[in-house]
This record gives C-alpha cells, sequence and structure tokens, in this order.
C-alpha cells in the first residue's frame, strides 16, 4: 500500500533570538503578516497538501500558538451578538473541522533535530512532513508542501525543499549536494549544516519543508550535538543518506525568511500588496512614499 503524508510537526519552540524584544513573551511563529499570524500560513499550507494532523513541538511563551487554535467561546458570542458575520468566520475557520491539533513540549530548546525527536511518540511508523513557520512560502500556483506531496507520491521516498541562495551564504542554511534528475528534481548525494562558503558542495539551501520517514526518530535518537551544541536535523539526514534515498525539489514559489527582520518586513509588504481589502490604498502609499524617497536623495 502507498503511504500517505496525513501528519506535520511545526516546531516552535526556539527562542526567536533575532527578533528580539518582540519574542521575549511572544513566539515568533505568532508574528502576523498583515492580518495573520505565521503558523496559520504554515497549517494552511499543510491543510492544502492533505495533512489532517498537526503536531505542534512548544516550548515556554509559547500558551498563545495553542490559544489561536482553540475555540473562543467568548469572542465567537460577542461577534455573534454584533452580527459581525464576516468576522465571526474568519475566527471559526481558522481550524477546519477534519483537522486535528496534537501539542508537545520541548522542556529546554536542544536544537531542530530534538524538537522533532519530541514527536516521535505520535508518529508512529508513518512518513510526515515539517514546516518551519518563519519560512514563509508563496507557493503561487501550488502551495510548497503539495509540491512535494506530489514527488513523494511518485517515489515514496524523503523530500526536502531547496533553494539557490548567494554562494556567500552557504554558512546560514543547511547544504545539499545533489545529482539532478530532471528540472527541479535532484537525488541528495550528501547534506551538511551551514559550511564555510569557501567548503559548501553548492550553493542549494535547505528551506523550511520536508517529508522525512519515520526512521529518521531512530536516527535522531542516536544523534549528538553538532553545528551550535545543539541536535541538528540535518545531521540525522546525512545519516538517514546511508540507507534511504532523499530527494531534493526545488520549489515553485518566493520564499521569504520572516525570521530575520529584513525577510519579515519583505514579506509585509508584498502580501500587503495582494491583500484584496488593503492593496489599493496600500500600493497607493508605497508609490507615494517612494516618491518622497526618491526626491529626499
Ligand atoms: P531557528 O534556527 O530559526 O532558531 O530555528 P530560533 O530559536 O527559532 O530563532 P533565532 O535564530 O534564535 O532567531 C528553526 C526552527 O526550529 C525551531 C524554531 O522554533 C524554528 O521553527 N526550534 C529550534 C525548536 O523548535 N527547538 C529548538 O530547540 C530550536
Amino acid at each position: 500500500m502507498t503511504a500517505v503524508v496525513k501528519k506535520a510537526i511545526f516546531p516552535v519552540a526556539g527562542l526567536g533570538t533575532r527578533f528580539l524584544p518582540a519574542t521575549k513573551a511572544n513566539p515568533k511563529e505568532m508574528l502576523p503578516v498583515v492580518d495573520k499570524p505565521l503558523i496559520q500560513y504554515a497549517a494552511e499550507e499543510a491543510e492544502a497538501a492533505g495533512i489532517t494532523e498537526l503536531i505542534f513541538v512548544t516550548g515556554r511563551s509559547k500558551n498563545s500558538i495553542i490559544d489561536h487554535f482553540d475555540k473562543a467561546y467568548e469572542l465567537e458570542a460577542e461577534l455573534e451578538k454584533k452580527q459581525k458575520d464576516q468576522m465571526l468566520e474568519i475566527v471559526r475557520n481558522i481550524l477546519p473541522p477534519n483537522i486535528s491539533c496534537i501539542y508537545i513540549r520541548q522542556p529546554e530548546p536542544l536544537g531542530l533535530g530534538h524538537a522533532i525527536l519530541c514527536a516521535k511518540p505520535v508518529i508512529d511508523n508513518e512518513p510526515f512532513a515539517i514546516l518551519l513557520a518563519d519560512d514563509l512560502i508563496d507557493g503561487k500556483e501550488k502551495g510548497c508542501l503539495s509540491q512535494m506531496v506530489d514527488v513523494f507520491d511518485r517515489y515514496n521516498s524523503g523530500v526536502i525543499a531547496v533553494e539557490r541562495v548567494p554562494q556567500e551564504d552557504t554558512d546560514k542554511y543547511g547544504i545539499v549536494e545533489v545529482q539532478n534528475l530532471e528540472g527541479k528534481l535532484s537525488r541528495i548525494k550528501s547534506i551538511v549544516e551551514k559550511p564555510d562558503p569557501s567548503e559548501a558542495p553548492s550553493n542549494l539551501a535547505v528551506v523550511g519543508r520536508y517529508i522525512l520517514p519515520p526512521i529518521i526518530m531512530d536516527i535522531l535518537e542516536k544523534t549528538g550535538k553538532g553545528a551550535g551544541g545543539e541536535i541538528q536535523l540535518t545531521d540525522a539526514i546525512a545519516t538517514l543518506l546511508q540507507k534511504k534515498e532523499v530527494h531534493a525539489w526545488e520549489f515553485e514559489g518566493t520564499r521569504y525568511d520572516c525570521g530575520s527582520k529584513l525577510g519579515y518586513l519583505q514579506a509585509t509588504v508584498e502580501y500587503a500588496l495582494k491583500h484584496p481589502e488593503l492593496k489599493g490604498d496600500f500600493e497607493h502609499y508605497l508609490t507615494t512614499f517612494a516618491d518622497c524617497l526618491k526626491n529626499t536623495a
């Protein structure tokens, strides 16, 4: 029987130090891009790809994520009383009825690999997806995870989303060495976490979307601390490559690194320019402001 990817892990227990002080008491995954928190964009991308179980690996100060996906009785009653039907619809539809959520606590932020391992008890023997919500991906025609599920359905293998980055930035990403199969699809030969640009095997960087086989959990259990003293998912994937085939998919669409201030601002501007309520006024504001900047330069 062909495996189906039904579960997705959202590791949201990181400290978000690049966004302090905003992330001191609030998770970075709850930062809004226009009017929706990052974690909701990621959940919607997963749902569109056929995921029905959302597994959140949370940490301290992350309770607002749980509240966001919970029913809000008082708010709904108030909106109903005031006949704010459109808002009520938005609040009620944050989570479609066929989707369930599981919350697991990562006791200490020991790294992405450790966060994933915390979800082992609920993964069973199934392939699963991982979405890092601070990588906001506008997949244009089709969401990034849906594109990856298509690859998974064809090969029944692990799939990792990748994109080309400037060579000087390889030390910020997991980098893969690949053998190209066709177009945007490759087979991964090796993977290394944050290599120095002079030693990087390519400029194909891993972004925050993965589909992995359950055996990765057993591998993670035996994976020691790696770069930055953290348990790295990249190191476990390097071991996985010795046992199983994993594909790299150069996704179609645009990624915004919303874990960085610049990427977050770019996402906010570009999503606002597409927002049905805002686009006209916001575009007018931006063009006027850009003219102002030109005139004062
Ligand atoms: P990042 O490398 O972006 O780290 O984690 P961070 O702590 O969130 O942010 P900075 O770099 O300090 O600003 C990548 C993903 O892994 C999760 C994060 O929540 C993020 O989704 N993560 C990281 C965990 O869940 N636990 C960890 O121990 C580390």
